[in-house]
């Protein structure tokens, strides 16, 4: 029989989540069109200081409960949206809606990227679809394409720009001078950072959300601690200034790369070519460049956070289970995992350097620290020498590689930091060309 109406209940009342309620409302007429019936807000599980925001006074006071045995009891409820964030609770909630039949939507990057294959499992078991779109990059379409429109290719890799705050801090370094600190401030008064703001800044947003790309991509469980993860906390204002003479931007960058079913995923600040297209992505922008044997290049460019792109994504999950209750087409899986693939150790990958490090300045030091780079058969591509200090007869030298492998550059850094010679290594950068 038909359905008359379908019902959503909603996990959480913050921003996105407020957002996600409007536009069920707003949009009521032109969302019915979609599904043939109309979808309607039943239920919302909030606590209880979610009711004095101001999404809850707009809001019809019967839909709200802070009891979850009576949301999840709610017979009208036939999708589930989960947008509280965190891992726990809402990894049970997540189970217990999939568990009871419920169609689930959620917005959860850390549960997805820590628990994605185990929930796609009970949502298979119990023949319910689990949709999480604005787990990543908020608005920009990136799991759908994954999923569907990307199916038929190898992707060789990912290069993303997937975390706002970052991306802000560094646009505020590279463009204004700012220092590390200031440009953090900045993001947190601009409310762009996490509650937890070493999420953003030390790479673990980034890492959760490549985590999920990477599986959809490979068709594999890429997990979160398969992310090598750097944060953007050591970078100085020079470094940005090195970075222009030699012609490059500084990003954080998410990288996920396969080949012959060995799949490297990492998070870290690189040195970008400053007239290609990701160095140009500024501010809160997010940025995704997918590369297919068959498609080949494409970009996904977008703000990659906030309610209204948020509820862009989470709005549009819901219609897509909402017309497979409607019209019952699809059978919920949108993901299948191949056996088989292998996580390559960092120590194995193979970049570009930048050093820049804190010398005596006299005669030699360079002969000292290019023997031990040469004896790792590590490549100087070119050299820097500034900011000699007279008074305490120390330089800054900054080198560039030519291509190496991480562990020769680590084992190379160790001995270069026992040099006498050498006060201290600043900074080393990877570079991707
Ligand atoms: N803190 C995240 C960012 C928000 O800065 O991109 C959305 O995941």
């Amino acid at each position: 029989m038909k359905k008359q109406s379908i019902g959503v209940g909603l996990i959480g009342l913050g921003v996105v989540a407020g957002a996600v309620a409007r536009v069920l409302l707003d949009k009521a007429k032109v969302l019915a069109e979609q599904v043939d019936c109309p979808i309607v807000l039943r239920k919302v599980k909030v606590l209880e200081q979610d009711l004095t925001r101001p999404q809850a006074l707009e809001m019809d006071s019967q839909l709200f409960t802070t009891d979850e045995d009576e949301f999840f009891a709610e017979p009208e409820i036939d999708i589930i949206v989960e947008a509280i964030g965190n891992e726990n609770p809402a990894l049970e909630y997540l189970k217990r809606a999939i568990s009871s039949g419920k169609h689930v939507v959620t917005s959860n990057k850390e549960v997805i990227a820590k628990h994605g294959a185990e929930l796609l499992a009970l949502a298979q078991q119990h023949k319910v679809g689990l949709r999480y779109e604005a787990s990543v990059g908020g608005g920009i379409p990136l799991v759908a394409p994954f999923q569907y429109d990307l199916v038929a290719n190898n992707i060789s890799g990912i290069y993303a720009i997937i975390n706002g705050t970052t991306n802000y801090i560094l646009t505020r370094m590279a463009k204004d001078g700012m220092d590390f600190f200031l440009a953090r401030n900045r993001a947190q008064q601009l409310g762009y950072a996490e509650a937890n703001p070493e999420n953003d800044i030390e790479g673990i947003d980034a890492a959760y959300k490549l985590a999920i790309l990477a599986s959809l991509a490979f068709h594999s469980q890429v997990r979160p601690e398969d992310v090598y993860c750097e944060g953007i906390s050591r970078l100085d204002s020079r470094d940005f200034q090195y970075a222009r003479e030699f012609g490059f931007a500084i990003k954080l960058l998410a990288i996920a790369k396969q080949s012959d079913n060995l799949i490297e995923t990492r998070v870290h600040p690189v040195f970008i070519p400053e007239d290609s297209l990701l160095a140009k992505i500024d501010d809160v922008y997010n940025a995704i460049l997918v590369e297919g044997d068959l498609v080949g290049k494409v970009l996904f460019i977008g703000e990659g956070a906030g309610a209204l792109p948020s509820s862009s994504a989470i709005v549009a999950d819901i219609v897509s289970a909402a017309q497979d209750i409607a019209f019952g087409a699809g059978s919920g899986v949108r993901w299948k995992l191949q056996p088989g693939k292998v996580i390559k150790p960092m120590s194995d990958i193979e970049t570009r350097y930048y050093l820049r490090m804190n010398v005596a300045d006299r005669s030699g030091v360079l002969a000292q620290i290019s023997k031990v780079l040469g004896d790792h058969l590590i490549s100087i591509s070119s050299v820097l020498q500034k900011m000699v200090d007279s008074v305490s007869q120390t330089a800054e030298i900054v080198i560039m590689t030519h291509p190496a492998k991480e562990a020769a550059m680590q084992q190379a850094l160790e001995e270069v930091t026992r040099l006498p010679v050498v006060n201290e290594i600043s900074n080393f950068i990877r570079v991707e060309e």
